[in-house]
């Protein structure tokens, strides 16, 4: 069942929401060649908990930190950790933050240092490929007219889409209904309705879409071991332009 905000539930939302863009830059701003994981993890980890939040993934499922940290080939859920971050690498970190009963949901890839301009472009692409699904992300289309967009932008560039994770409804519960695909035909899937709250994330990878989990039970890897680039937002639709929910100052 796919829950309709009411405009008190909204509010909250967007409290959340601004907690969790928050985290999710302050994150991009500790990304350094030199840096660990796990310091990046406790400093968003401290921020969120400073905020009045909890951080959403902490526990969840069993899992045992506060922000996904993923590299390079390394698509998602990485477990921050003592790797340390080296020049060039890209660096995707997923945050999530519950306050006031809901939850926020977003994620980014940031460079560290000088990247090649082929690892360069699949970051740029995997965030535009955000950008194209929001045009859609209103009433009169359906949950697949986003994921169409989505596809059709990433494969323009021969990049690929990850099917085995998909973006999903994001409220009271981290995971609600419906999920949303980055891939499939338009015109399928429920109808946009104002009050919905999504998490529309794209996971591009620059060569086969095939990935494959590591033996900690978390970290998705492309099966190529070519790089793999992430953005997500949480998006308000409503009777207009959909809003992005997890913004700080403007920005996402
Ligand atoms: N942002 C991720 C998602 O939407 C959540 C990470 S799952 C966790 O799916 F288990 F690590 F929390
Ligand atoms: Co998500």
């Amino acid at each position: 069942m796919i829950q309709i905000k009411s405009a008190k539930e909204i509010e909250m939302m967007r409290r959340a929401c601004a907690i969790t863009a928050a985290a999710r830059a302050l994150a991009g701003k500790l990304i350094a060649p030199g840096v660990s994981t796990s310091e990046i993890d406790k400093a968003v980890h401290d921020y969120i908990v400073m905020q009045g939040a909890v951080p959403s993934f902490l526990n969840y499922n069993g899992y045992p930190k506060s922000i996904c940290i993923s590299i390079n080939d390394e698509v998602i859920h990485g477990i921050p950790g003592s790797r340390v971050v080296e020049e060039g690498d890209i660096v995707s970190v997923d945050v999530g933050a519950f306050i006031g009963g809901f939850h926020g949901d977003c994620a980014a890839t940031f460079i560290a240092g000088e990247a090649d301009e082929s690892v360069k472009r699949l970051v740029e692409v995997t965030r535009q490929c955000f950008f194209e699904g929001l045009r859609f992300a209103r009433p009169g289309y359906r949950v697949s007219d986003i994921s169409h967009a989505i596809q059709i932008y990433a494969e323009s560039f021969g990049y690929s889409v990850v099917r085995d994770y998909v973006g999903h409804g994001v409220g009271a519960k981290l995971h609600e209904d419906p999920q949303v695909p980055n891939f499939g035909k338009p015109g399928h899937g429920p109808r946009l309705i104002p009050g919905m709250t999504l998490a529309i994330e794209p996971m591009i990878n620059m060569g086969e879409p095939n990935i494959r989990l590591l033996s900690d039970g978390w970290t998705v890897v492309t099966a190529d071991g070519k790089p793999s680039a992430h953005y997500e937002n949480t998006v308000l639709i409503t009777n207009g332009e959909p809003e992005i929910l997890t913004v700080v100052d403007g920005k996402c």
